[in-house]
């Protein structure tokens, strides 16, 4: 798919670590699709990853972030305007970590702190996110933000532990600045429910590989990959989809829509 349907688009990407990042492919068919834009991460991913890699293919540069950190967001924004020449036309949330996985905790007996730092990382950071871009007024009229989500919002997905409360949180943030961006210059902002990616984030979760196989056949189409999931969020970014807002839309080979299979 090479139609340069972003051509002219400013952008800033979260999320890319390395190659089986969702967020790498959505960096490849951003730049494929005529988009200029900039890469962030956690300076410790910075530091293990190789985005410096990207950025070269992608003809930009990178600027730290953690987001859960507004000055890091304020310095973000700044700098990417910037580097961009003029306010930012669209912005890829691809951010999710659960300490609680991390280190092993299940549901049944999850640590508190741990529990907040999921919901602040994965969830929080996107309002965080989006409060410092309406106070910096750094958003252009039309602009998209696609946050990346998962069916564990809705139902019961056993071993997602504290991710699923994280990513019904990220959801309703959606809707709710959705409507406030939607009135102030006609900004849209929805989520992307994808299926199970062997990502780095993905295979960390527990039974990652039946979660996955699971998926796959229960899902008419199979599952959706990276690239798949890339090419949906570049319409998103694009001006095809100016009309669509406050939306959760399951990019998953139709699982989500299936009662029981045969
Ligand atoms: N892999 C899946 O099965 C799957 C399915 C549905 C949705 N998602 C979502 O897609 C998004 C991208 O994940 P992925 O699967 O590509 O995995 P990934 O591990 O490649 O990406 C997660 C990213 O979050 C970044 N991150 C973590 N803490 C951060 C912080 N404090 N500040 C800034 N960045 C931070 C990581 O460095 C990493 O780049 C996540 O929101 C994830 O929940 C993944």
């Amino acid at each position: 798919m090479n139609h340069p349907i972003l051509a002219g688009k400013k952008g800033i990407i979260f999320g890319a670590l390395d190659e089986q990042s969702i967020a790498w492919q959505v960096a490849l068919s951003a730049y494929q699709a005529g988009a200029q834009f900039t890469l962030t991460n956690a300076p410790v991913a910075i530091r293990m990853g190789n985005i410096n890699g990207l950025a070269q293919t992608c003809k930009t540069i990178v600027i730290a972030a953690d987001v859960t950190n507004t000055e890091d967001l304020e310095k973000l924004l700044q700098e990417s305007s910037q580097f961009l020449g003029g306010k930012i036309d669209f912005i890829l949330h691809a951010v999710g970590m659960s300490p609680n996985i991390r280190k092993k905790r299940v549901y049944t007996d999850l640590d508190y702190s741990y529990y907040l730092k999921t919901i602040d990382i994965s969830a929080i950071s996107l309002h965080k996110l989006l409060q410092t871009a309406w106070k910096l007024d750094a958003l252009s009229a039309q602009s998209s933000i696609v946050a990346l989500s998962y069916i564990a919002a809705q139902k019961a997905i056993p071993f997602y532990n504290d991710m699923a409360e994280a990513k019904a949180t990220l959801e309703s943030i959606v809707r709710s600045f959705g409507y406030y961006y939607g009135k102030k210059n006609g900004t849209r902002i929805n989520s992307v429910s994808q299926s199970p990616t062997p990502t780095s984030a993905g295979n960390g979760i527990e039974n990652f590989n039946q979660l996955y196989k699971n998926a796959e056949e229960v899902a008419p189409l199979g599952n959706a990959d990276a690239k798949s999931c890339a090419d949906f969020c570049i319409t998103l970014f694009s001006d095809y989809t100016r009309m669509i807002t406050m939306q959760n839309i399951y990019h998953d080979g139709g699982y989500s829509q299936m009662g029981s299979f045969i």
